[in-house]
């Protein structure tokens, strides 16, 4: 049983295919839209979400196939103490395919063992989210039509933020890339991704401020602090507004930069910027959906083949 759990369980060869999928299904919506009829995803959702969960729905949908699910972990026997395992024994019965975001690290790693259907990691605590970087791996390649040569600045909380533990994941498998990494010292990336980098002399440096690097940059990926990771309320006040990236700051950014955002926003980029042809995290999240009907595709594909 095939299943997304991290970004590398993908070749790059296999992601190059699945962004393949999803510009096609961009461009030809009608030839899939009844391609997943019969079929029934279910969305487990243990934390909150608005982009992951309703792409996922809006995905299968799209392809002529059902949902099921639940948004809260109150609403599930979660809240009368079942384990995971068995909550995900049980859905396995009434379902295709799995998407599921769990506030525990490595939960849908351990969810995916016992599992009779294809799991798909929608977001695991402060670790990883490769779905929203296939998302930004699609993105990525339609602003600057390459994946490969580029100087990718990612700021913000950097320890907490898993959208970019997976980015660095998967954008360094590619030739050329470099990352900057701007943070402040309290939420740098994890020693055990830096350590990885520099085995694989991967380059990348650690710095605290956003203009200090902005002519270098050729991606610009903003995050927010994390709220909800932190232990102690008056450390996320000091933190939360370290970065806001507004016009002003833009002015000594490359003209082709493009600026990405996980979203959701809090703070961290001022409304005002969102009309720069730079912007593009709104093109962003529809790009979500395209990629997560693509990943659907394949890995109900797979499963009919295993
Ligand atoms: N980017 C992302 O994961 O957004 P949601 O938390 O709204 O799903």
């Amino acid at each position: 049983m095939r299943h997304l759990i991290d970004i590398t369980d993908f070749s790059v060869e296999e992601i190059t295919e699945l962004l393949d999928l999803a510009d096609d299904m961009i461009a030809n919506p009608r030839r899939y839209a009844d391609s997943q009829r019969g079929k029934i995803l279910a969305t487990l959702f243990f934390e909150p979400s608005t982009r992951t969960r309703l792409s996922f729905e809006s995905a299968m949908l799209s392809m002529g196939g059902s949902v099921l699910g639940f948004s809260s972990a109150d609403s599930s026997s979660t809240a009368k103490g079942e384990s995971l395992t068995d909550t995900i024994r049980t859905v396995g019965c009434y379902c295709d395919i799995i998407a599921m975001r769990h506030p525990k690290e490595g939960a849908p790693m351990a969810g995916s063992l016992r599992s009779t259907v294809p799991i798909i990691n929608a977001g695991d605590g402060g670790h990883n989210h490769p779905t929203q970087t296939l998302t930004d791996l699609l993105t990525i390649r339609r602003e600057k039509g390459r994946m490969d040569h580029m100087v990718v600045g990612l700021c913000g909380d950097l320890k907490f933020g898993r959208t970019v533990h997976s980015l660095i994941g998967a954008m360094s498998r590619y030739e050329g890339v470099s990352f900057v990494l701007i943070s402040p010292p309290e939420l740098r990336v994890p020693a055990y991704i830096t350590r990885d980098l520099a085995d694989r002399g991967i380059p990348f440096t650690e710095v605290e401020t956003m203009e200090e690097v902005m002519p270098e940059l050729d991606i610009l990926y903003m995050t927010r602090v994390q709220r909800e990771r932190f232990f102690n309320e008056a450390d996320y006040i000091r933190l939360k507004d370290t970065y806001i990236l507004d016009p002003e700051k833009l002015r000594a950014a490359k003209k082709d930069m493009s600026i990405l955002h996980p979203l959701p926003r809090v703070n961290e980029i001022a409304v005002s910027v969102d009309d720069d042809p730079r912007a593009v995290y709104f093109r962003q999240v529809r790009n979500g959906r395209f990629v997560r009907m693509a990943l659907i595709t394949k890995l109900l594909k797979e499963a009919e083949q295993a």
